[in-house]
């Protein structure tokens, strides 16, 4: 599954960033706590690699506490890197982003104005934090064709102004859990992948990590061996059997995947920092392939 989402407008937004950087003292990019690699862009990191730079982890309350404390000190290895953990539901912690932005760039007192660039991929919260940082309303910048606004200058106090760009996607999606994950937390669209598949993964992944949480959510004593059995169970529990006790797939699906962004199976990350080096990897292999694959089709057709 390679998901290519990159419209014409997202290029011109893209070479916009890029502008604007040398004014830019530090770059806040907020992600959701859930999925703290794959919600990162990594347009930014190869465009703002070597700017101070405040990694916000937020919708901590839907995450994981000890996994987020991991992602926090594998991300801040980077020594031009700040993190912080949050949830815009608390919005006293959200304030705090704007204590880290004077703790990083000390040297702009006086009525010298910090200037933050804030970014984040859709559905992480970036309006919430936003809104609650400027204590106003702030129209949406456009991730979508339908929201035309562009990047907009914040004034947040006397002392900070964000620039607030649109929440790039990425270019192209290299390892298809990173897909599912973004999926899985809406940051895709619900028509690029379907309930079923992303709740195949989920239930994949909270066998491996959360059976806990599984077996208390839906009241199994017992988890079956496969996802589609213990989606069979769970169907079982929530009425999603049909005539000749076939299983409502989409309707059990659509259950779980509900259940599970609402956070009612509690505080759950979805990605370990080794898991996703080991992605990385398995992505730079898939990719050397389908290289060698396009290389090949086109000797083909020179020698046509
Ligand atoms: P965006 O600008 O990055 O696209 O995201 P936005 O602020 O619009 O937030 C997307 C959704 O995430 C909103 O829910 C918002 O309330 C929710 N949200 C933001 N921060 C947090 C958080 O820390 N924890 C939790 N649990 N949710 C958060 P919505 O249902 O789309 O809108 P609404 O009905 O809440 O207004």
């Amino acid at each position: 599954m390679a998901i290519q989402w990159f419209p014409g407008h997202m290029h011109k937004a893209g070479k916009e960033i890029k502008k604007l950087l040398p004014e830019i003292d530090v770059v806040i990019e907020i992600l959701d706590a859930r999925i703290p690699y794959s919600s990162q862009n990594p347009l930014l990191m190869e465009f703002a690699a070597h700017k101070p730079s405040i990694k916000v982890m937020n919708k901590c309350d839907l995450s994981d506490p000890l996994i987020i404390k991991q992602w926090q000190e594998h991300l801040e290895k980077n020594e031009n890197i700040k993190t912080i953990a949050l949830s815009a539901k608390h919005p006293e912690t959200v304030k705090k982003i704007l204590e880290l932005c004077h703790h990083m760039i000390p040297n702009k007192g006086d009525h010298q104005f910090i200037t933050a660039m804030i970014m984040g991929i859709p559905n992480v919260g970036k309006s919430t934090i936003i809104n609650i940082l400027a204590n106003r309303i702030v129209a949406k910048t456009g991730n979508e064709p339908a929201v035309t606004k562009g990047q907009q200058r914040i004034k947040i106090s006397e002392e900070i102004t964000f620039f607030d760009t649109p929440g790039m996607l990425w270019p192209r999606i290299g390892h298809e859990n990173w897909a599912l994950r973004l999926a899985l937390t809406g940051a895709i669209k619900e028509t690029a992948m379907t309930h079923e598949d992303i709740a195949f993964y989920l239930i994949g992944y909270l066998m491996k990590r959360y059976p806990e949480t599984l077996k208390q959510r839906f009241e199994i004593n017992q988890l079956a061996e496969d996802e589609y059995s213990i989606l069979e169970q769970i169907g079982a529990k929530r009425g999603c059997i049909k005539a000749r006790k076939l299983l409502d797939l989409h309707k059990v699906s659509s259950i779980v995947v509900h259940e599970y962004r609402s956070g009612k199976l509690g505080g759950l990350c979805l990605e370990l920092p080794d898991e996703v080096e080991q992605e990385k990897l398995q992505a730079i292999e898939i990719e050397e392939k389908r290289e060698i694959k396009r290389a090949a089709r086109k000797k083909r057709r020179s020698k046509k």
